[in-house]
């Protein structure tokens, strides 16, 4: 299985503070099932610089992969970031280094400070047609205005936009069943993880795709499975 949205890397963002815990957190990935990890720490592009962050990240992203070689841990890593979108979005040259790796696919957040469908539309449309990229909307589940909203959902879909949900929305019975609709409607492409450590936010993506297939079958975890691994 693939996860797509991930925070594994150590004391960079809310995610793990030291390597022993991110060596933690992959070996729980591992037990899970994943096998393929796209790790996506938070870039909010507000308040710094991209240089500096993709720096960072790479760094951290070395130490990585040398623990996952010095463990034996079956789980390929690939290079990505949460981007909190902004305007000085449209100043980069290239949004490559903070795309998925060797893909045009870039997550993007919406900043839960500017509750506006029009605007953040807008930003999003025009960071597709600058960079000729294919935006990702992380967690719509966490945003009244999409989740309680399918037209908005279906607009940024006919835009181009691939629609994430986080594994643990699944854990709300009210939210589960507003997910498992938009799921038969096709209006959900991706489930992911979103996993910062072993506590609250762990990696649960095995546990959810179970419950989506006991309320929405077998052909939607395999849909859902299948985008999840064409991202990366
Ligand atoms: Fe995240």
């Amino acid at each position: 299985m693939t996860d797509i949205h991930t925070h594994i890397l150590s004391n960079i963002d809310d995610g793990p503070k030291t390597e022993n815990d991110s060596l933690l957190l992959l070996k729980a990935l591992e037990a899970d099932g994943i096998t393929r990890v796209v790790s996506t720490s938070h870039f909010y592009s507000a308040n710094k610089q991209l240089e500096e962050f993709v720096a960072k990240r790479d760094e951290r992203l070395e130490t990585i992969k040398r623990l996952i070689e010095e463990n034996n841990i079956n789980i390929r890593v690939y290079a990505g970031a949460e981007v909190n979108i902004h305007k000085i979005m449209l100043n980069y040259e290239s949004l490559k280094p903070i795309c998925f790796e060797g893909t045009n696919n870039i997550l993007l957040e919406i900043p839960y400070e500017l509750g506006d469908f029009e605007d953040n539309s807008d930003l999003i449309y025009k960071i597709m047609s600058y960079y000729n990229v294919t935006p990702i909307i992380a967690h719509i589940d966490r945003y009244d205005f999409l989740f309680k909203n399918e037209k908005n959902v279906t607009y940024l879909k006919e835009m181009g936009c691939v629609i994430q949900v986080d594994a643990d929305c699944f854990d709300s019975l009210f939210m589960r069943a507003r997910i498992i609709k938009m799921i038969k409607k096709d209006l959900i492409d991706v489930v992911a993880s979103d996993c910062h450590n072993l506590e609250k936010r762990k990696p649960n993506l095995k546990k959810a795709y179970s419950l989506i297939e006991k309320k929405a079958g077998v052909d939607a975890v395999a849909r859902l499975r299948q985008n999840a691994s064409s991202l990366v």
